[in-house]
């Protein structure tokens, strides 16, 4: 049985203040949650905040990126050990805007997949089609080449750990969402490669999120499909009490 797991990326909003605010309303919200797994996803500058606020409970701490490298020259980029220091045991990688507007391709994402496993910080690895893809039928040839070549640095033994974040480019912060059948059938697609690259029971045990304009008025029916093990949420996560409903509907 994989646990649901639900996560809130809130890409780049938030102040300190106002993301000490959205964690002290989310807490009491979910306290008693304990057959989901919640994550939050602040930008680098809000991630010692939050950690202070969540100290044990039930909300996780994940990176919206994370180095490939482990120090020295690399202006900008924050590496493993600090997100570590810090309080993260999640990073997203190979998020599609990262793809899109920052250059990020396969290659990066299998380097930082490596140095998250490196440092016991559990990847979620984001893949997904833009419309264009989708539109020309493309859309299980990019999903499985992403999945193929992202993971490519993941040994069978630690593929249990990985969690996969599938995210249609044209669902993003569109309202747009993937009908649940149109979800389960990419998700059902990525298990199946998952389980011809790590083996059937490692594939088993990876938990596939699906993100898109997941609300608490659509999470329901996403979540239960049979290979959709949870979200990853942008805009309804910035809202306490709507994240705290998706969270709900995952149960
Ligand atoms: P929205 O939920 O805003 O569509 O964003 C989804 C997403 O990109 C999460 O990583």
């Amino acid at each position: 049985m994989r646990k649901p797991f639900i996560a809130g990326n809130w890409k780049m909003n938030n102040t300190r203040a106002a993301a000490r605010e959205l964690v002290a309303a989310l807490k009491p919200l979910v306290a008693d949650v304990k057959d989901v797994e919640i994550a939050v996803a602040p930008t680098f500058t809000c991630l010692q905040d939050v950690s202070e606020l969540i100290k044990g409970s039930n909300i996780e701490l994940s990176a919206q990126n994370i180095s490939y490298a482990a120090s020295g020259a690399y202006t900008g980029e924050i590496s493993a050990d600090m997100l570590k220091d810090v309080g993260c045991t999640h990073a997203i990688i190979g998020h599609s805007e990262r793809r899109q507007y920052f250059g990020e391709t396969d290659e990066g994402v299998a380097k930082r997949v490596r140095a998250a496993l490196d440092n016991g910080i559990i990847p979620i690895v984001c893949v997904g089609e833009s419309l264009a893809e989708r539109e020309s039928g493309k859309t299980f040839d990019v999903v499985l080449r992403q999945i193929v070549n992202g993971l490519s640095s993941v040994k069978n033994d630690e593929a249990a750990r990985v969690v996969v974040a599938y995210e249609p480019v044209w669902a993003i912060g569109t309202g747009k969402t993937a009908t649940p059948d149109q979800a389960q059938e990419v998700h059902a697609a990525i298990r199946a490669k998952l389980a011809e690259i790590f083996g059937a029971d490692n594939a088993e045990a990876m938990r596939i999120q699906y993100g898109g304009s997941v609300k608490a008025s659509n999470a329901k029916e996403l979540l239960g499909q049979k290979d959709i093990d949870g979200a990853l949420v942008g805009g309804a996560s910035l809202k306490a009490a709507d994240f705290a409903e998706i969270i709900k509907a995952a149960r």
